[in-house]
């Protein structure tokens, strides 16, 4: 024996090399002879399935205590959030409650499970990693925003209650609308257009991932049916759904309207709620739903009977006169609605508290991003602490908002897209913006 196994490890080193060399050829054989299988069409043998799955198992256990857990975790306008977007993408491969899984999906390896009956292993914090992080060598995605670790928090919010469920539970709050399909028409002058592709008629073999319009899990963008789709979160009325958990669109004036959603498709505002909405859509299309949110009738958000009477008052201050000892801008200043600065600054006067609240969140940590060049926001809200947020959004949530002529300055569909706005402060807010500057640091 002893003359076969060498004594010193040095020894041992040439035999290993060897043997590893010899490995790697047999598995370079093996792969460029195509031996191996590939195809989905036979499933994965069971003990490879389970070795698989385990492994995911481990590393989601591992890595899920990175994120951080919010507060309201809960809440209901999260649940809705998660909802709406798992009726929207989620169930082309994970169905729904009480009824069965997409076929094509189902021929997926490993194949995408049934939700409803298997969340209920993971932990909230598991639940969050997989939908933000995704999982690789399977078709499941990573979020569409990297940024947003806060909208995988409302997906996790909405899969703890999905086991829940049943078919109607989950349509209505899935779709709003009591469960109905939204009847909702696009103004007369747009009604009969046909979208076409315009921008990017043909996206070049390298860009073709990121050019827009891009087709999505549904088809509301090919049929022009676009308002069924808004209407399922923001209301046909774009009043949202009442609990914060969509904006409430019909305070808005078209332009930003506009801005931010090619914006978002352009991922330069974040969001993986609205990116893949905005991504479909062409510029036609993207004037055309705004021009129609903009006409709607301008409604406060509900909610501001409840909200505490002390804290609108200390948000009233804040947004009328600033903080001066901080160098915090009044936030009317820039926001405080004229037909003129609108087109830059959106409305907030009746926005929803939560909504308000949770940008503010945002631009404090720099993940919101913009609808334009200019960016005063990051640094103001970093200047805010977390109860002055809430003032402020509770303040705005009790407004009403204000009426503007909303008659388009650079006419109809044929408008030129671009024509409005050039990402550039108007001359009179560059006071605001000069003050804003020296809050940096
Ligand atoms: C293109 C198809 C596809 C889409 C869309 C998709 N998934 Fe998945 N998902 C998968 C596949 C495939 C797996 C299987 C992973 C495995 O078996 O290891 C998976 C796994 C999961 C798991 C882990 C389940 C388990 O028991 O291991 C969760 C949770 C999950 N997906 C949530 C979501 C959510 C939430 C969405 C929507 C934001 C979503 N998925 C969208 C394909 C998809
Ligand atoms: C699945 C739900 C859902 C659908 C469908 C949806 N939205 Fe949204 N939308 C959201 C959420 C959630 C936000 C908030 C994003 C954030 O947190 O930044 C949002 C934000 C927006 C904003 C930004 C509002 C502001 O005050 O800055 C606009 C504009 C918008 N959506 C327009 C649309 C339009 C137009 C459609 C239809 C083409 C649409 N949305 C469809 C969920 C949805
Ligand atoms: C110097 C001008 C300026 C001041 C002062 C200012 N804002 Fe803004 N604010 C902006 C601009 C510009 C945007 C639009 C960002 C974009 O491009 O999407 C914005 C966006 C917002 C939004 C997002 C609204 C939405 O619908 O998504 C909120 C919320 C907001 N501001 C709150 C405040 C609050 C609260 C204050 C006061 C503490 C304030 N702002 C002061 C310029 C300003």
């Amino acid at each position: 024996m002893n003359s076969f196994f060498p004594k010193h490890f040095v020894a041992w080193l040439g035999p290993i090399f060897a043997a590893y060399v010899a490995g790697a050829i047999v598995a370079g054989i093996i792969v460029v002879s195509g031996a191996v299988n590939l195809a989905a069409s036979i499933p994965h043998p069971e003990g490879w399935a389970n070795l698989l799955h385990y492994s995911f198992e481990r590393s989601v256990a591992t890595h899920a205590g990175e994120l951080t857990k919010p507060d309201d975790f809960d809440a209901d306008w999260r649940v809705a959030q998660g909802a709406a977007h798992y009726g929207h993408v989620c169930i082309t491969c994970h169905g729904a409650p009480q009824t069965g899984q997409n076929v094509v999906a189902l021929q997926m390896r490993p194949q995408p499970q049934y939700l409803p009956a298997v969340v209920k292993q993971f932990s909230d914090n598991e639940l969050a990693w997989i939908v933000l992080h995704g999982v690789k060598y399977t078709g499941m995605p990573s979020w569409s925003d990297a940024s947003r670790a806060d909208e995988a928090w409302s997906m996790a919010a909405f899969l703890r209650k999905l086991p829940e469920l049943d078919y109607e539970g989950f349509r209505k709050l899935a779709y709003g609308n009591d469960g109905k399909l939204i009847d909702a028409k696009l103004p007369a002058e747009y009604a009969g257009f046909q979208p076409s592709p315009t921008e990017t008629a043909t996206p070049d073999a390298e860009t073709h991932d990121t050019s827009e319009p891009a087709t999505g899990f549904s088809d509301f963008a090919m049929n022009n049916n676009i308002l069924s789709m808004c209407g399922r979160c923001h209301g046909a009325d774009g009043v949202g759904r009442g609990i914060g958990a969509f904006p409430n669109l019909s305070i808005q004036d078209r332009e930003y309207l506009r801005r931010t959603l090619k914006a978002f498709a352009a991922g330069e505002r974040h969001s993986g709620f609205m990116r893949p909405i905005a991504a479909q859509l062409t510029d036609e299309q993207i004037m055309a739903v705004s021009a129609y949110y903009a006409m709607q009738e301008k409604k406060q958000s509900p909610g501001a009977d409840k909200l505490d009477p002390q804290m609108i008052a200390a948000g009233r201050e804040i947004a009328e006169n600033g903080i001066p000892d901080r160098k915090v801008t009044a936030c009317l200043s820039c926001h405080e609605q004229t037909k003129f600065t609108s087109r830059l600054f959106p409305h907030l006067d009746g926005q929803y508290a939560i909504y308000i609240e949770n940008q503010l969140k945002l631009f404090q940590h720099g993940e919101r991003g913009y609808a334009g060049d200019y960016d005063p926001m990051d640094r103001l809200a970093h200047q805010l602490t977390p109860d002055e947020m809430k003032a402020v959004a509770a303040y705005f949530n009790a407004e009403q908002p204000a009426v503007l002529d909303n008659t388009p300055a650079d006419g109809g569909p044929n408008a030129s897209a671009d024509a409005p706005g050039t990402g550039e402060p108007p001359a009179s807010a560059s006071p605001a913006a000069t003050n804003t500057g020296a809050t940096a640091n």
